[in-house]
């Protein structure tokens, strides 16, 4: 008998043990379960082999434990019906999932991450991931639901510790601080679903206290004399909570902090802690909203604190469309594994040396999603194929310019000979051609889509050549070099009538762009500091942007705005293309943040010209 099935037999013996609870707890190298009253003096692995256990909670329904592993960066789910089945369900965009929460009527997961600084949700399969909250996070960690009210709770032990509410919809409207005088470290947080009552442990305060819901009518359980509690439960009236320096799960009276037990000595290492029990997820008198074909939600419905109850949502990145119920769709997209049709409308492309990344513009939390690829080693400049919704683009490292799918199938090497430092890459998507540049062997050259038919078209007088760009319309190509004698140039797309634009007040001229509408030529300059625009013809030249550029590189224009990397500030951000102001950070505390694409993916009929 496998170690799963012999817990199977003792969980379904203690469950007829009334006022014995069983306690889940993550381990860091497993997760295990104890027996309340710890009757039999051990406790039994329910996963092991783990790396890093830290947070863990159950749906009882199906018997499945859900714990986060902060070493590998996932989620994962077990059941103990005796299949000893263990499935990923988050393995992409995580670093440091410290908190985690099921929703038991909702079937969701809701998570903290301190490092991403972001609260997520997702069913329990991982698929339509959501970031529910990224404003003023700083260290979020210990999570806990109320889906009977439509809430959640989260401890913030960051520059500001706090204890806050919000809706679990992700609605900003609901969200409030309701702790935040006397806490430092704050670690644990669980509900008590019975009395309406919140307990929280401090690990610098070495406290266990307890509020209501809204945080009115502090008490305290136990004061100054814990030495690190970490995480805590409740079964009945009493209190389970885990101690990291003394390595120990205890227990007292939810009230009185008397009784004081311990249950458990000489753990390796007891992280999160929850009494397994079908009483702490109790069921609504009344049928849930999202129980009714998912509330008519086409993708995500969330308990939600008011009228109605719930809220239709959609996955990272993606617009919900006016009837508040479902998500844009446009092409498929593969979003941690499962494929949806959720549409995306804007987007930012973005190499990162090691990665390529996706961030949408059309919901503001901007969130940057890993494209998964193989051998990415130096990405540095980066295109796009509105036609077949293809991503381009160039390793320094490994010598070759790649494409994929926006979705990151399909990836293939296009050129992987002859390359030294092409620095710069662009998509003629009508011609169906590809160009780049490149600082080492100090060419431009032209290749069909598929790396075919390659042709240098410029081999003279070009120092550093670096970013280029394609007007396929009026059939001109324009190119910066930041060599000696930095300039813009222009040529036709075949290499002929080559002029220099601009010669004179450059430094490093990292970005270009080019509007064919209003006929204009946009450029970064890394050494100046400096956006500049002039026309098309290299007249009537002036500032956007000089302040706060200390080292722009990538670079891309798209509707009203320009959007530009910057390798210092370690950002993202964008500034409107004709007046300079309405400037906006997308991305912050992002490193090695090399070529960027502002991207459409909307296609009316006869627009695909504007595109690019
Ligand atoms: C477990 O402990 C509870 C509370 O201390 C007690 O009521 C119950 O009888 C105990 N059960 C067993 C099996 O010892
Ligand atoms: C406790 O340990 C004994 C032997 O060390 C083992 O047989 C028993 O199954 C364990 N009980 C639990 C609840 O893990
Ligand atoms: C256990 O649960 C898993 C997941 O729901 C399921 O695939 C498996 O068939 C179950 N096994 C048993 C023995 O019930
Ligand atoms: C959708 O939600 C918005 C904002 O809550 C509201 O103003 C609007 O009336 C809703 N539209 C529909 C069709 O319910
Ligand atoms: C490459 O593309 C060109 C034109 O798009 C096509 O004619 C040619 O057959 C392709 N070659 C390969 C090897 O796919
Ligand atoms: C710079 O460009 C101007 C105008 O195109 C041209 O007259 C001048 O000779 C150029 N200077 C150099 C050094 O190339």
């Amino acid at each position: 008998m496998g170690m799963v099935s012999k817990l199977y037999l003792i969980i379904g013996c203690l469950s007829i043990i009334k006022g014995s609870p069983l306690l889940l707890f993550a381990n860091r190298k497993d997760v295990r379960i104890v027996d309340g009253n710890n009757s039999r003096g051990n406790s039994t692995v329910v996963a092991g082999n783990l790396e890093d256990a830290a947070a863990v909670d159950f749906l009882y329904e199906d018997r499945s434990v859900f714990f986060t592993d902060v070493s590998q960066e996932m989620i994962k789910r077990t059941w103990f019906n005796g299949s000893e089945i263990t499935v990923n369900v988050i393995t992409t965009g995580l670093i440091s999932p410290d908190g985690l929460a099921v929703d038991w009527l909702g079937k969701k997961i809701y998570w903290t991450d301190s490092e991403t600084k972001r609260i997520e949700v997702a069913n329990l399969d991982g698929s339509y991931r959501k970031v529910l909250y990224w404003n003023d996070l700083d260290q979020p960690r210990a999570i806990a639901l109320d889906p009977l009210n439509g809430y959640m709770y989260w401890t913030d032990w960051g520059e500001t510790p706090k204890i806050e509410r919000a809706g679990m919809d992700g609605t900003h409207a609901h969200r409030s601080v309701i702790i935040k005088e006397n806490i430092h470290w704050p670690n644990g947080l669980t509900l008590d679903y019975e009395d309406s009552q919140i307990y929280w442990a401090d690990a610098k305060n070495a406290f266990i206290h307890s509020c209501k819901f809204d945080g009115s009518d502090r008490r305290v359980v136990v004061e100054g004399e814990l030495p690190h509690p970490f995480a805590l439960t409740l079964y009945d009236r009493t209190l389970y909570w885990t101690d990291w320096k003394e390595r120990s799960i205890y227990s007292c009276d939810k009230i009185t902090g008397s009784n004081r037990r311990v249950i458990l000595r000489d753990i390796y290492s007891p992280m999160d802690i929850h009494s397994f029990s079908a009483r702490r997820q109790p069921k609504d008198t009344n049928e849930n909203a999202c129980d009714q074909h998912n509330g008519g939600c086409s993708h995500l419905c969330l308990m939600s604190p008011a009228h109605p109850f719930y809220t239709c949502a959609c996955p990272t990145g993606i617009k919900l469309k006016l009837d508040n119920k479902t998500c844009n769709e446009g092409i498929k997209l593969k979003l941690d594994n499962k494929t949806c049709n959720e549409g995306y409308e804007q987007l930012l492309l973005l190499a990162r040396r090691t990665d390529l990344r996706r961030i949408s513009l059309d919901t503001p939390d901007y969130t940057d999603v890993v494209l998964e690829l193989t051998n990415v080693q130096h990405a540095i400049a980066i295109d796009f194929d509105p036609v077949d919704n293809q991503v381009y683009w160039t390793d320094d490292e490994v010598h070759a310019i790649w494409r994929a799918n926006i979705d990151g199938t399909g990836q293939e090497k296009v050129i992987d000979n002859h390359l030294m430092h092409p620095d710069g890459i662009a998509v003629d998507w009508i011609g169906r051609n590809l160009y780049w540049t490149d600082t080492g062997t100090d060419r431009i050259e032209v290749s069909r889509l598929n790396g075919t038919s390659r042709r240098v078209l410029i081999a003279e007088d070009l120092e550093e050549p670096r970013a280029i760009t394609l007007d396929p319309i009026s059939g001109y190509m324009y190119w910066t070099d930041w060599g000696k004698k930095p300039k813009i140039e222009r040529a036709n797309m075949d290499g002929s009538g080559r002029l220099a634009l601009v010669n004179a007040s450059l430094g490093w001229p990292n970005g270009i762009a080019v509007d064919h509408a209003e006929m204009k030529i946009y450029w970064g300059d890394a050494s100046l500091d400096k956006i500049e625009v002039a026309n098309y013809d290299g007249t009537g030249r002036r500032v956007l942007v000089n302040e706060n550029l200390p080292h722009l590189f990538g670079f891309s224009l798209l509707g009203d705005y320009i959007y530009w990397t910057d390798w210092q500030r370690r950002s993202i951000e964008r500034v409107n293309k004709r007046s300079g102001i309405d400037r906006k950070t997308i991305v912050d505390q992002l490193p090695d943040l090399m070529g960027l694409k502002a991207v459409n993916l909307v296609k009316i009929e006869g627009n695909i010209f504007s595109l690019g």
